[in-house]
């Protein structure tokens, strides 16, 4: 599996966290940046790669962090084919992709302490969307947005 990872510096120290463990996890990871500590940058300059990336399939599944994870949700639902959510629980963080067929992950860098970073990256990693006809109604409903 592709996963790409992107954060401004509200995510930066979270995202270098991730991208650590994932790697041991043995999991092949590409940084979308920032690449270093910038406490002026802005996360649209790192999460829109991530997002075009996974909306283009050159990414299976992105991971987006910012101070709070909001700013992150928001620049990446811009992308047409993203369905990204700011996770702040377990339960969310594998339902919403077995059932809504998330895509992207967003994390708060200054919310969420790294073990439950860990525990809600691999749920979500792990989860696997259903394909059940009403997830995929309701899908369909929001994609004919982008039409
Ligand atoms: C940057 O200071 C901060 O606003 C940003 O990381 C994020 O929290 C936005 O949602």
């Amino acid at each position: 599996m592709k996963i790409g990872i992107a954060a401004d510096h509200g995510g930066f120290e979270l995202k270098e966290y991730l991208k650590k463990f994932l790697e041991d996890e043995g999991y092949a990871i590409t940084d979308y940046g920032a690449y270093s500590l910038n406490p002026d940058d802005d996360y649209p300059d790192f999460v829109i790669p991530l997002a075009k990336a996974v909306s283009e399939k050159k990414m299976d599944k992105g991971i987006a962090i910012c101070g709070s994870g909001v700013g992150a949700a928001i620049a990446a639902n811009k992308i047409k084919g993203i369905r990204a959510a700011l996770i702040n629980d377990h339960f969310s963080a594998h339902q919403g992709v077995e059932d809504d067929n998330m895509n992207m992950l967003c994390l708060g860098g200054r919310v969420t302490a790294s073990s439950a970073a860990e525990e809600y990256t691999m749920a979500f990693l792990l989860a696997v969307f259903s394909g059940l006809a009403r997830h995929k109604r309701r899908l369909k409903k929001i994609a004919d947005l982008e039409k």
